[in-house]
């Protein structure tokens, strides 16, 4: 079963809308087969964003992703790293589509609710750094 990883953003979490998010993918057929609460540390916030260090914005992005706890899954499915960015929307939730996660709950271009992988190998190098093997059931 292919498989991505998805992170309920602290502010998405915060305001309570883990539930609304987790229904929009299940609506679209996908499962849930792993899931936890938990804080990101700014050596996780590194290694999950390796390769956004050095951006202008990335000391905010640490400072958001590790504010709060966040939710994290692994969600699997056909086609379901693709289907789940769309389902997410525009990483700005300005230029995000209609019915879109980050257009209905994300607040700006920093704190926009998701993330979801974006490519199979995006998702084999990041779901190990939130779960192990054994957390995972599919
Ligand atoms: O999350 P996505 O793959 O859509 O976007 P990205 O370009 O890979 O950037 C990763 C994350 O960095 C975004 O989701 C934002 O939280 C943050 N970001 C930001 O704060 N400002 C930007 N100009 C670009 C990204
Ligand atoms: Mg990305």
């Amino acid at each position: 079963m292919e498989k991505t990883l998805v992170l309920i953003k602290p502010d998405a979490f915060g305001k309570n809308h883990a539930g609304d998010i987790l229904k929009l993918y299940e609506d679209a057929g996908f499962k849930i087969i792993a899931a936890k609460v938990m804080k990101m540390t700014a050596e996780l916030a590194a290694k999950h964003y390796v390769e956004h260090i050095g951006r202008p914005y990335y000391p905010a992005l640490v400072e958001f992703m590790t504010s709060a706890p966040i939710m994290a899954l692994v969600l699997g499915g056909d086609n379901v790293i693709k289907k789940v960015r769309e389902i997410n929307g525009a990483t700005n939730p300005a230029e995000a589509a209609e019915g879109t996660i980050r257009k209905l709950y994300a607040e700006d271009k920093t704190k926009n609710a998701v993330h979801a992988s974006d490519s199979e190998k995006s998702a084999a190098r990041e779901i190990p750094i939130f779960f192990s093997a054994c957390e995972i059931f599919d």
